[in-house]
């Protein structure tokens, strides 16, 4: 399928706003639907939309068939098994879920937990809420505020006492890519475990746990053209073995008794409950639709866009990108950026006059925002995906001059 004219095939960019065409620039809050992914979901309860493994007509089976697929074809898409691949809300209840089900064992000697200062407060306050409540130490490594990169010196605060690395494979304020090779190779030297933030990194390049040697890693549906409500947890099956059940419920076990419980095997350990079965379907169909552009297309074109816009604003007059300035360095999907003197909502909101969406604020990443000490500790952050054009990215930097304007600050 070529990426050329992709957006045609997505239903919510044909909107206009205030008068213009949308410029969405916001795909790294959540992206939006193809017709494809649309139509998957309104197939599968129109057609087989009963419970799945609990009913014997052919409705259930049906479901019971379609569910366990979009299973084994979200395990497929990440180079993992599908006993390895948990269906969840979203990323941050992924996240939760690891940590629930780790801390108490891992954590009650104590210990550290260590995380880049550039995490999303979903694989940040977890771990700050379970050290806390263990007694164990949430070590953070600084990552370099010019380029996002972690120096090497960062990293020997993981040590002999560390039980969990968690990090952003690509981080949703920066957009750098973060040395998970090294990360991981890091903490397997002291013993610890690692867990992958994936969100930001799934819709934009071909993950492979097995390669990356991850033990945990967490995604969200919505950021890669699938449904919101459905995400995934995957862990490696022998860990996934060895841990407790997060929730407790229908389709979890194996057998009650009035005063024991036996539970099933992952994955269904951790999904108690009816399962999200059209959010499985959506997933899967945003992963399928994904793989027919392919990964090669996607990068390419999101390269170019990227370069485009970083040497775009770089041009302009009194906008200033965070972190790496450099328009051929290393990033996915998103581009930070602040308007000198503009309160980046203030922004937003003019922006959004010119039918341009993009996000505004601390990005759930206070932290992150507090250290790099950006104006008013808050940024603008265009992002992209495989709908946008040279065409948004240059509405985007013709309207951008005209917010300081707006508010009575010149050019
Ligand atoms: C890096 C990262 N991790 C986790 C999340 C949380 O995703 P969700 O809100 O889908 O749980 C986000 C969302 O923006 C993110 O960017």
């Amino acid at each position: 399928m070529s990426i050329d004219g992709i957006h045609e095939k997505f239903p919510a960019l044909r909107q206009t706003v205030n008068g213009r065409r949308l410029v969405y620039l916001d795909s790294a809050a959540t992206s939006m639907r193809p017709r494809e992914v649309l139509d998957a979901i309104g197939g599968f309860y129109s057609r087989d939309g009963a419970n799945p493994h609990r009913g014997l007509y052919d409705m259930a089976q049906r479901s019971t068939e379609v569910y366990d697929g979009a299973r084994a074809a979200m395990a497929g898409f990440i180079g993992a098994d599908a006993e390895e691949m948990v269906f969840t809300r979203n990323a941050s209840e992924s996240l939760n879920i690891i940590a629930y089900c780790l801390a108490p064992e891992l954590l009650k000697n104590g210990g550290n937990i260590v995380i880049p200062i550039s995490e999303h407060h979903s694989n940040l306050v977890p771990w700050q809420v379970f050290a806390k409540r263990y007694g164990a130490e949430l070590r953070y490594m600084y990552v370099d505020r010019e380029t996002g990169e972690l120096p090497d010196a960062e990293l020997l605060k993981i040590d002999g006492e560390t039980k969990i690395v968690a990090f952003a494979h690509v981080s949703n304020v920066l957009g750098n890519l973060l040395p998970a090779e090294t990360l991981v190779s890091a903490a397997k030297d002291v013993g610890a475990l690692t867990v992958l933030d994936a969100a930001q990194s799934v819709p934009h390049f071909k993950l492979d746990m097995r390669a990356l040697g991850v033990d945990f890693a967490a995604f969200s549906g919505h950021k890669m053209y699938g449904p919101m409500g459905i995400g995934a947890l995957y862990g490696r099956r022998k860990l996934l073995e060895t841990m407790p059940p997060f929730l407790f419920g229908g389709d979890m076990i194996e057998d009650v008794r009035e005063q024991e419980t036996d539970f099933l095997p992952p994955p269904s350990r951790f999904e108690a409950g009816t399962q999200n079965a059209g959010g499985a379907v959506g997933i899967a169909a945003a992963a399928a639709f994904i793989e027919k552009i392919g990964f090669d297309a996607i990068e390419k074109r999101e390269k170019a866009l990227l370069r485009r816009l970083v040497a775009g604003l770089n041009s302009l007059k009194n906008v200033t990108v965070i972190g790496n300035r450099d328009e051929n360095a290393e990033r996915y999907g998103v581009v930070p950026f602040n308007i000198r003197g503009v309160h980046p909502h203030d922004a937003a909101t003019i922006l959004n006059e010119y039918g341009i969406a993009v996000r505004a604020g601390k990005h759930c990443a206070h932290p992150l925002l507090t250290y790099l000490g950006a104006e008013f500790n808050a940024c603008c952050r265009a992002s992209l995906g495989v709908y946008n054009t040279e065409e948004d990215v240059d509405k985007l930097l013709e309207a951008i001059p005209e917010v300081r304007r707006r508010m009575n600050l010149g050019d």
